[in-house]
């Protein structure tokens, strides 16, 4: 059995006081235990999030981090800074990265080797355009995505690894993907870990879903047998519905 996870992906929201504020609420909410609930807030308010979350059950990620311990990178976070604050999950090759900072494929795979090796888990993203959906490539390009990401890690840490199948249209646009077709491509994901890692090893990665995510159809992405959870954004943004979603897939 996977336990489900529903994340919550702020990104370039909240400043230190709000998010105080959001995880006080979602902490009197009182959410279920055997659901994963994480926060994936912006750095800037890590260490005092770290610091609240202490002794909870919910867990705390970062959006992105880089591979290298330290060095010469100007304005980077290192996935070494992230494991010294205790932070445990980290959000790698969101269609966000991808597009806008022009993140590879091969610097997904080194994210994403780093972080495990820091004990961290990584919630890597995956997902088509509309272009490339309409051309018929959804399967081409999200299999391939996952092998690249996946490359070379050691077996025995795969199972650590969450994937999001995030379809770039589906991405803060309210145009959710189907529980159907969201299914039929994370189906896929999993044949794909299957024919390369083996039975075992798909069985056990949780595979979330993203995508204009909200308290209204989760249920519906639940339901579905190879979704492991979701990856929220603008419906994460605020901790009544948060805690909603949470509640929902348990
Ligand atoms: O990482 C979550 C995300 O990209 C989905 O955003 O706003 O459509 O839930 P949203």
């Amino acid at each position: 059995m996977r336990t489900p996870i529903i994340a919550g992906n702020w990104k370039m929201h909240k400043t230190v006081n709000e998010a105080v504020q959001y995880i006080e609420t979602i902490q009197s909410n009182q959410l279920p235990q055997d659901v994963e609930a994480v926060i994936c807030a912006p750095f800037l308010t890590l260490h005092t999030l770290q610091d609240k979350l202490a002794g909870s059950s919910i867990g705390l990620g970062a959006q992105n981090a880089h591979w290298e311990k330290e060095g010469a990178y100007t304005g980077e976070v290192s996935v070494h800074m992230l494991q010294d604050l205790g932070v445990g999950y980290v959000i790698l090759g969101h269609s966000e990265r991808r597009t806008y900072f022009a993140e590879t494929c091969e610097q997904v795979n080194k994210k994403t080797i780093a972080a495990l090796n820091a004990g961290i888990i990584p919630i890597v993203c995956v997902g088509e355009t509309i272009q490339e959906r309409e051309s018929g490539r959804t399967f081409e390009v999200v299999s391939s995505q996952v092998k690249k990401a996946l490359k070379g890690i050691a077996s025995n840490e795969l199972h650590k690894v969450v994937l999001a199948y995030e379809p770039v249209w589906a991405i803060g646009t309210g145009r959710a993907s189907s529980a159907n077709d969201a299914e039929e491509v994370i189906a896929y994901i999993r044949k794909t870990l299957m024919s390369e890692f083996g039975t075992a090893v798909a069985e056990q990665i949780r595979i979330q879903y993203g995508g204009s995510v909200k308290p209204e159809n989760i249920a519906t992405y639940m339901a579905e047998p190879n979704i492991d959870g979701a990856l929220v954004g603008g419906a994460a943004l605020d901790p009544e519905s948060f805690s909603g979603l949470v509640k929902a897939a348990s």
